[in-house]
């Protein structure tokens, strides 16, 4: 299937990571025809990323952007389309798990920090990305969304229940003005998200959990994420997608 995705212009937030999804979708993305711009804290991971893409044929940057800081945000979007000369699509997938603690012990500045990456952060980006794209009545937004509900996760658990509820209301502000938001929660895979505080055996307790037997892998996510920004996928509007 051909999901129409040659010449779109993509901005992927947390490309940095060589094990994450970000990456994967870029790659994804690439080889269906899409330029790509990936931000990251992990300036020089995001440049390998964008190499990588580059070998592919495709057009790429890398570059060292702290999305939770909207001055640097609005320099990448300016660089993004001085280069470009548009942007389609938005991947909202950077992320940070600050750490698993009891609430009754937890310090505030715990649920801060994963408000300002996984809620603020994805907040700076569409605020400086989709005007453009209203001007064009055309944009495609994922949100990523994570798992939640967990003992010791009140941080991470509260700051992606935030992205959902935002996310939500996002979908039926953007949709008349042509852009179209959706909200992906990707399963358990090991990335290097929550990798310095997961206890040792928990992806192999979590493989047996789910239905394949299996942690998904990022590049499956990538395929995924590629179907949902494509105008193949063309009624899905406000939808939260759980694999
Ligand atoms: N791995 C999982 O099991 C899982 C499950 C559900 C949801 N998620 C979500 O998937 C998304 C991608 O995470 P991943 O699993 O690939 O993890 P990862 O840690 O491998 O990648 C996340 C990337 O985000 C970047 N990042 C963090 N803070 C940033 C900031 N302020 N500015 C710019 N970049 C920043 C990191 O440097 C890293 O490269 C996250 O939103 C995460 O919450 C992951």
């Amino acid at each position: 299937m051909d999901l129409g995705l040659k010449d779109k212009v993509a901005i992927i937030t947390g490309t940095g990571s060589q094990i994450g999804f970000g990456k994967a979708i870029a790659l994804a993305l690439a080889k269906e025809g899409c330029d790509i711009m990936g931000v990251d804290v992990d300036g020089e991971g995001a440049e390998q990323t964008a190499a990588e893409v580059r070998s592919l044929g495709r057009k790429a940057i890398g570059l060292k952007v702290d999305i939770t800081n909207r001055a640097e945000v609005d320099a990448a979007v300016k660089k993004a389309l001085a280069e470009f000369k548009k942007i389609d699509i938005l991947v909202n997938n950077a992320g940070m798990d600050p750490g698993w603690v009891p609430f009754i012990e937890m310090d505030l500045d715990n649920l801060r920090k994963a408000m300002d990456v996984n809620l603020y952060g994805g907040m700076n980006m569409v605020q400086a990305i989709a005007p453009h794209m209203i001007s064009r009545k055309y944009g495609k937004i994922v949100n990523f969304s994570g798992g939640q509900g967990g003992p010791n996760t009140t941080s991470y658990s509260t700051s992606k229940g935030a992205v959902d509820s935002w996310s939500e209301v996002l979908a039926k502000e953007l949709v008349p003005l042509g852009v179209i938001v959706n909200t992906f929660l990707p399963p358990p895979a090991k990335t290097k998200l929550g990798a310095d505080h997961l206890p040792p055996n928990f992806a192999d307790r979590v493989s047996k959990m789910m239905p394949l037997g299996r942690l998904c892998t990022p590049a499956e996510v990538g395929s995924m994420i590629a179907y949902m920004v494509s105008d193949t996928n063309s009624y899905m509007v406000g939808q939260y997608i759980k694999l």
